[in-house]
């Protein structure tokens, strides 16, 4: 599978290039939505309603119309509406699927716009396939249980764990990466433990050479994610689990540009006497409903 991978080639990552291979990997996914007409009429009129108010408070002008028009068509171009739509509309989207229905497990967080699924299944106690230039980084051990609600252990649950790399890029999603560094599913043991070797990823940029870029820049916002785990947990009867986590005292953990940071997601991570980075962190799967 390969029709979004982009190790092969060379050069700088980019917006275009990130944004191209993110679109590419969405429109492979299958979409659909049970959305009956009078929900999407209710829907409709509020969005409609929201756009006629926002143009009349703040008197939008002409030009700006035009700004605007040229920029959505640039998004598409670019391959951006992933990445814009991960940043800016997706934590939104999790919180109210959250609340709604009433979970105490472990809290999820936004996927973002680089899971890609089948990832190289490892044992309970592996290391992630990285390449020499990774190991340089600091080593991050992460281990942990999954279990249910009551805290009972789920054996053979499947942990899977995606992120960037010690310069902030996502295999496949960013030019000369091996196709699945830093990419991989876990399966937990009898005891539904894991322990998983890695490296402490760096803060995320989102690609400031296109769309997403010049519309942060153009409110003087800036372009950082603090440095993250993708997690997705699963165990069959439970929810499924899309989390990230993040790491305390770090840059941008307080001012995440995509506000998917939430206290209970925050890792405390201490140094071993190997210079490894240590952390322990267990998920708790609700049952599923
Ligand atoms: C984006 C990238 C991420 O790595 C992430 O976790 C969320 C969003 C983005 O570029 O849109
Ligand atoms: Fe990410």
């Amino acid at each position: 599978m390969t029709f979004h991978n982009l190790s092969a080639e060379q050069g700088d990552p980019s917006a275009k290039g990130s944004g191209n291979a993110a679109t590419d990997k969405f429109k492979h996914e299958a979409v659909k939505s049970d959305t009956s007409p009078e929900r999407a009429f209710a829907i409709y009129q509020d969005v409609f309603k929201a756009i006629e108010d926002i143009a009349h408070k703040h008197q939008v002008t002409y030009d700006e119309y035009r700004v605007l028009k040229n920029w959505l068509i640039q998004v598409g171009e670019y391959g951006e509406w992933p990445l814009w739509l991960d940043v800016f509309v997706e934590h939104e989207i999790e919180k109210v699927n959250y609340e709604r229905k009433g979970y105490t497990g472990t809290k999820g967080s936004i996927e973002g716009p680089y899971y890609v699924e089948n990832s190289p299944k490892l044992e309970w106690n592996a290391e992630m396939p990285m390449r020499d230039k990774d190991r340089e980084a600091t080593p991050l051990i992460f281990s942990g249980q999954v279990t249910d609600v009551d805290g009972n252990g789920l054996g053979g649950a499947t942990v899977e764990l995606w992120h960037a790399d010690e310069d902030g890029y996502y295999s496949q999603f960013a030019p000369g990466i091996p196709e699945w560094n830093l990419r991989g599913t876990i399966v937990t043991n009898e005891n539904g433990e894991y322990s998983i070797k890695t490296l402490q990823p760096a803060p995320y940029q989102i690609p400031t050479d296109g769309p997403t870029g010049w519309f942060i820049a153009s409110y003087e916002g800036h372009p950082w994610r603090p440095a993250h785990l993708h997690l997705r947990v699963k165990h069959p009867g439970y929810r499924e689990i899309t989390t990230q986590l993040y790491f305390r005292g770090g840059d941008w953990v307080d001012n995440d540009v995509a506000t998917a940071v939430k206290p209970e997601l925050i890792l405390d991570p201490q140094q071993d006497d190997n210079g490894n980075n240590t952390v322990n962190y267990s998920f708790a799967l609700d049952k599923e409903d």
